[in-house]
């Protein structure tokens, strides 16, 4: 049987970036310009700007997430949003786990897999990040850190859960920071986490996961990394932020 084609899939992290007005027209200069992609494309506002977003984008094939939610259904959790809420607002997917909630904010695995059950449970496509550090990569520790954030943020999902899931692999020291991962070392990377997925899955479940490659992703070095034969897609930060290059990186996935 033939392994199942991984649809490319980009998706433009915003952060803390925009106002709602800028939301808005970002938002619809995508929707205006995309055309007829041959990927599937996702954009994740600040929460606050999801029900706007949700409005422009409306009718198009671009798909909204949030960039992150709390695992419980309702009740006294001051600040935080739930699965339901997301879907409320018309969220298809959710960012879970990124590296900055990880390193700034405290996030750690275990939350992370709370919140992965609970988004899937709800009906969301979560987008998992994992990623290591400078000083993890420089100590030969790659392997090991990215293999594990998977192991523990994953835990207790079904076979058919996983296979619905995402993986962004976004090492840390390639955010933000315009030192771009090369595409033998993200490569490298993806395909280990497929591997690691065939060992606790099985290879249905590791070839129909879509892993995306995230770190300064632009539209010119998008092309190269897209076409490793593991990596299925990007999380973009700064590049989603403009319609231009967001287009750029979504017609190099090809
Ligand atoms: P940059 O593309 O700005 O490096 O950000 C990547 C990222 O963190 C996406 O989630």
């Amino acid at each position: 049987m033939e392994p199942p084609v991984r649809r490319p899939f980009i998706a433009g992290n915003w952060k803390m970036n925009l106002s709602r007005d800028e939301s808005v027209a970002l938002a619809e200069g995508i929707v205006e310009q995309l055309g007829e992609a041959s990927c599937d494309v996702a954009v994740a506002p600040p929460s606050l700007y999801l029900d706007a977003v949700s409005q422009a984008i409306s009718g198009s094939s671009v798909g909204l997430s949030a960039q992150n939610m709390y695992h419980e259904g309702n009740g006294a959790y001051t600040g935080e949003i739930s699965a339901t809420m997301l879907l409320d607002v018309g969220c298809k997917y959710v960012i879970l786990g990124h590296s900055e909630r990880r390193h700034i904010l405290g996030e750690c695995d275990k939350a992370v897999n709370q919140k992965t059950l609970a988004a899937l449970a709800a009906g969301l496509i979560p987008i998992i990040c994992v990623g290591e550090t400078l000083e993890e990569r420089e100590a030969g520790k790659t392997q090991s850190v990215v293999q594990q954030q998977c192991e523990d943020s994953l835990a207790g999902l079904t076979n058919e859960q996983m296979a619905g899931v995402v993986i962004a692999y976004e090492p840390v020291w390639a955010i933000g920071t315009g030192k771009v991962a090369t595409p033998d070392q993200a490569e490298e990377v993806h395909a280990d986490l497929r591997r690691l997925l065939e060992s606790r899955y099985n290879s249905e479940v590791a070839s129909a996961v879509r892993i995306q490659y995230g770190g300064s992703v632009k539209p010119d070095n998008a092309g190269e990394l897209l076409s490793q034969p593991n990596i299925d897609g990007a999380l973009v930060g700064g590049a989603a932020l403009k319609v231009d290059s967001f287009l750029g990186i979504i017609a190099a996935a090809k």
